[in-house]
């Protein structure tokens, strides 16, 4: 998978060159590209937002820089690919589709991602309305109902969501059929040793006997419980949804 974020503040986007996602780069699972949007800009302050039209508070992302970073971006992504690749362009955006494990999943098996973050009150909405025309496939996310300064925090979220289930990406894939969101419900408690811990305040904590019994049917009935009664409890959004 290829993976571009075009942003004003590449150095944000240098933690995917840590952990799991940098070594799925150093093991050739994934390929990062980051690209300072100034790079398009063509005056001596390398602007690249302007007041918005019609008044109002704060400052928009003008369209051209972005028109020429796509075009760039999506040339360079194809000299790599072939010509008849396709990228997902994908902007992080409060007023977006919420994302959720499974546009994860999907998203896990694109060949190209290109991120674009916007800073500032948003972007010129004729970029959106170029690209559509261009014939892209362009989706708006955001994480969740509240608001950030930027899409760098964003793109980080989505980048590891994602390229965490890129295949080969996690050494133990079973690891990715248990956790939480994977079948629309939270995961069970976790446990591990000692069995009977004493916590500083002196109090004896013991861990659930039947996770010592070895009887793996009677585990995996207790944590299907424990997931349902959890998911009741925290999140009575997704019990409701559940299929
Ligand atoms: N940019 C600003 N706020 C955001 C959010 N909640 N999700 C994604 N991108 C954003």
């Amino acid at each position: 998978m290829r993976i571009d974020a075009i942003t004003i503040f590449p150095e944000y986007l240098q933690a995917l060159d840590l952990s799991l996602i940098g070594k799925a780069a150093r093991d050739g699972l994934i390929s990062v590209h980051r690209h300072d949007l100034r790079t398009w800009t063509h005056d001596r302050h390398r602007t690249v937002d302007d007041s918005p039209l019609g008044g109002g508070a704060g400052m928009v992302m003008k369209p051209e820089p972005w028109a020429e970073a796509f075009a760039a971006v999506i040339a360079e992504g194809r000299d790599e690919l072939g010509a008849d690749a396709r990228p997902l362009i994908v902007f992080p955006n409060p007023a977006g589709r919420v994302f959720r494990q499974d546009l994860a999943q999907e998203w896990s098996a694109r060949e190209w991602i290109v991120f674009a973050c916007g800073r500032y009150e948003g972007i010129d909405e004729r970029v959106y309305e170029h690209l559509a025309d261009e014939g892209h496939e362009v989706a708006l996310v955001s994480l969740g109902d509240y608001v950030l300064n930027g899409g760098e925090v964003a793109v980080l979220a989505l980048t590891e969501a994602i390229v965490r289930l890129v295949p080969g990406v996690v050494g133990n894939a079973a690891s990715l059929v248990e956790e939480s969101h994977s079948d629309g419900m939270l995961e069970y408690p976790l446990y591990t040793r000692p069995a009977r811990w004493t916590d500083p305040s002196g109090a004896v904590r013991e861990a659930p006997e039947i996770l010592l019994s070895g009887d793996h049917g009677r585990i995996a009935a207790w944590r299907a419980v424990r997931s349902a009664e959890r998911t009741q409890q925290r999140r009575p959004d997704l019990w409701d949804a559940r299929g």
